[in-house]
């Protein structure tokens, strides 16, 4: 199989060959079972009522894995259904939506994924998979690795954002850390890449919308993330809701069997996501769920979470003749490989150390560590930040600044805000007697729409020589289901800020929320501004250290943040139009009334929104400033086999001690077909004290600019290629180099 992927993403030897003595096992077992019980692993059933309301079924052997329990006691109960009450013993999988920690709560993944910090994001699911597997969840339905270019869509919250090198990167980390070193380590769960494929293009950002994906950009954007975590050994995946032209998830077979089995050599199984084998019928797909189930089968789905349609109707379609008995027992077998590698045979218990593990010292320590390095600094003039020893009265003000469930973030079911951390208390801890702080939030929640606090926040303001606004969306307005069509602040927060501002005190503006929000107008009337998106447990603590100048920030933006909802789609890795944008117009003032028609001169943008958003992929600042330099290239001429190495050198201008996110972008300035402005291939994170300089390398190997071309083959064009060295997407200076047949 050819190697399609980065060479830092996963060694080009393909999966695992497979571990004979367990195919035998599987073999010897499939063997034993009948039509029922082999359909029966094919079944997930959501926990409901008490033990004895579901043993019947488990002993039946009509039930593969359990989602949504998560008390040892009763996992334990179940299990011993399973293992010691049905006629093969064969264990439960217990499946959880563990998607940014289980009790200790990490980022939202579109923050984790600001820090470009894959070690950082592989400790977070590390920590998740300790405390989830420590109550017997052996399976999570994460990574979410959707590339999302549309903030009005709620789940963007849940990936890594834009960028398809980004969240390969991360996703691929995820993956390792819910593994583990193995599967069959009991502290180990199995990962579930989601949703499989092209679920954040949903049309007009509206969740389970229909999307339009051409073969090409999905192969070049939308895959690899997928191809990496299959290549980090993800053991399962989950299909996405939505119909990719026409075709749903659930019933695409090009994708479930072409693309990841047989591309990919994928040997784990596939699960719906929930209901969807049964929504085909929705889609107009299915005439009903017997036929949604053998669409489902043939398309390559081995586990049906939910919707019940396998077990009720895979039996007549297998008697029918419809569905051949080798599918069902190809799908079984790719369900008992991932329990015997994960050791359930062995070890179907949890282990009783829970209480233990949960929010241990080190997983409270790595989520902090996690929120500091996803806190974006986007704006700071005069160097408001760090407040200093001459800041001696503070107010705090806004909806966010004490709310323990909403800095959580969306997809928290386990996570308790009793155990919460806020900017309020870690604030006033971190200021001691030395500095005052008046805390008045002004609205009660973040939609909050009734003003009558915001008289006292201003008042508050007036009497401090530094406001910090808390502001941003309570947890329940991103995830799954919650998208907005406006991407303002919400309620009256931007009321709020502009009442703040008015008292001619510095404002910071620190933001929770679960996507980009349009937030130049608040920028404006702000000092700085701190995007955090929602950082989980110990974001107060983390927040109060970055504000105090305790820690410095160096988060970059993982998605593109508009101006306007209405410049949506907009992402830094689009083509060039014929008509490319210069960057700079703003026509609808300047036009005169009763203007002829014309389009001469201009170019792709918008009258009234111009061209550029309000902040670019990969853009964040620091307390200190970067100087790049001296970009060289080990050759400007290369050939497909070769590597390139970029040097250049990176210097700490500033004052503290602080970590640049650099950012290596290529052009394919002439190819088969359009190819994207800029793509990221390679990112840094770089530790500099002041004054210091240090020559960074990246490595590239020109194989890695291989692209899905007019042939729909995966090849390197020969041609001319420009490359930027830069702390964001937008900086920097072209050099440019060829590469040659
Ligand atoms: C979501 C999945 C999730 C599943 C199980 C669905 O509604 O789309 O992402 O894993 O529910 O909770």
């Amino acid at each position: 199989m050819a190697c399609l992927l980065p060479a830092v993403l996963a060694s080009c030897s393909g999966p695992e060959p497979k571990d004979k003595a367990l195919e035998a096992k599987v073999e010897k077992l499939l063997a034993r079972m009948t039509p029922e019980e082999k359909i029966g692993q094919m079944n997930q059933v959501s926990s409901y009522g008490n033990i004895e309301d579901m043993s019947g079924i488990i002993k039946k052997g009509e039930v593969g894995s359990i989602l949504n329990e998560v008390d040892p006691q009763r996992i334990s109960a179940l299990q011993h259904v399973a293992v010691e009450e049905s006629r093969l013993g064969i264990p439960l999988l217990i499946a959880r939506d563990v998607i940014h920690g289980f009790r200790t709560i990490f980022p939202i993944p579109l923050g984790q994924a600001a820090s470009f910090d894959p070690e950082l994001v592989e400790e977070g699911a590390r920590v998740a998979a300790i405390e989830a597997s420590s109550v017997g969840i052996r399976w999570t339905f994460a990574p979410m690795i959707d590339i999302a270019r549309d903030p009005r869509w709620g789940r963007i919250a849940e990936g890594c954002g834009e960028d398809t090198y980004l969240t390969s990167v991360m996703g691929a980390a995820m993956v390792r850390g819910f593994q583990g070193h193995a599967l069959s380590d009991p502290a180990s769960i199995a990962a579930c890449p989601k949703h499989f494929v092209g679920y954040g293009a949903a049309e007009g950002g509206r969740d389970y919308a229909s999307t339009f994906i051409p073969e090409r950009l999905m192969r070049n954007v939308y895959l690899p993330p997928f191809e990496a975590a299959a290549r980090a050994g993800a053991a399962t995946y989950m299909v996405s809701f939505n119909d990719n032209d026409g075709v749903p998830s659930t019933g695409n077979a090009f994708t479930l069997r072409q693309v990841l089995r047989d591309e990919w050599g994928f040997d784990g199984f596939v699960v719906t996501d929930w209901a969807s084998a049964t929504e085909m019928v929705a889609h107009g797909f299915a005439a009903d769920s017997k036929e949604a189930a053998l669409k489902a089968v043939q398309a390559g789905i081995d586990m049906e979470m939910v919707s019940y349609s396998f077990v009720r109707h895979l039996p007549e379609l297998i008697a029918e003749g419809k569905v051949k008995q080798s599918v069902i027992d190809n799908a079984v077998r790719n369900i008992l490989r991932i329990k015997y590698r994960l050791g359930l045979f062995d070890h179907p218990y949890p282990d009783g150390q829970q209480p233990s593990v949960m929010y241990a010292e080190a997983h409270l320590a790595a989520a902090k560590k996690a929120a500091v390095e996803s806190a974006i600094l986007l704006k700071n003039d005069k160097e408001t930040l760090p407040l200093t020893g001459k800041v001696k009265t503070i107010a705090i003000v806004g909806p966010l600044a004490d709310a323990p469930y909403e800095q959580l973030g969306t997809w928290v079911f386990d996570g308790e805000k009793t155990h919460t951390q806020t900017p309020l208390q870690a604030i006033r801890e971190t200021a001691g007697d030395k500095v005052q702080v008046i805390y008045e939030p002004g609205l009660a929640y973040s939609r909050d729409k009734n003003g009558a606090g915001i008289a006292r926040a201003a008042a508050a303001a007036a009497r401090a020589d530094v406001v910090l606004a808390f502001v941003g969306e309570e947890s329940i307005l991103s995830g799954e289901a919650h998208c907005l069509a406006d991407l303002n602040l919400v309620g009256a927060q931007s009321e709020l800020i502009a009442a703040v501002a008015r008292t001619g005190k510095p404002v910071v503006t620190v933001v929770m929320a679960g996507r980009p929000l349009t937030i130049g107008k608040e920028a404006d009337l702000s000092a700085a501004v701190l995007y955090n998106f929602h950082p989980g447990t110990m974001g107060g603590p983390a927040i109060a250290d970055l504000l105090f100048g305790k820690e410095v920030p160096s988060g970059k933006t993982p998605v593109t943040f508009p101006k306007t909802a209405g410049q949506i789609p907009v992402y830094y890795a689009h083509h060039n139009t014929g008509r490319p944008a210069t960057r700079t117009e703003t026509l609808i003032d300047r036009i005169p009334v009763d203007a002829g028609q014309t389009s001469l001169g201009n170019t792709s943008f918008y009258l009234d929104a111009g061209f550029d958003p309000l902040y670019p992929f990969g853009y964040g600042l620091s307390y200190t400033t970067f100087g790049y330099s001296n970009i060289r290239l080990s050759s400007s001429a290369l050939k497909k086999d070769d590597v390139l190495s970029v040097l250049f050198d990176l210097e700490n201008t500033g004052k503290y001690t602080a970590t640049e996110i650099a950012q290596l972008y290529v052009q394919d300035k002439v190819a088969s077909v359009a190819r994207p402005v800029k793509e990221l291939k390679r990112f840094t994170r770089v530790t500099l004290e002041p004054g210091e300089k240090k020559t960074v390398a990246f490595d590239l190997p020109v194989s890695e600019l291989a692209f899905w071309n007019i042939n729909m083959a995966k090849v390197v064009e020969p041609g001319e290629f420009g490359l930027w060295v830069a702390g964001d997407s937008q900086s920097g200076e072209e050099t440019v180099f060829k590469v040659i047949d």
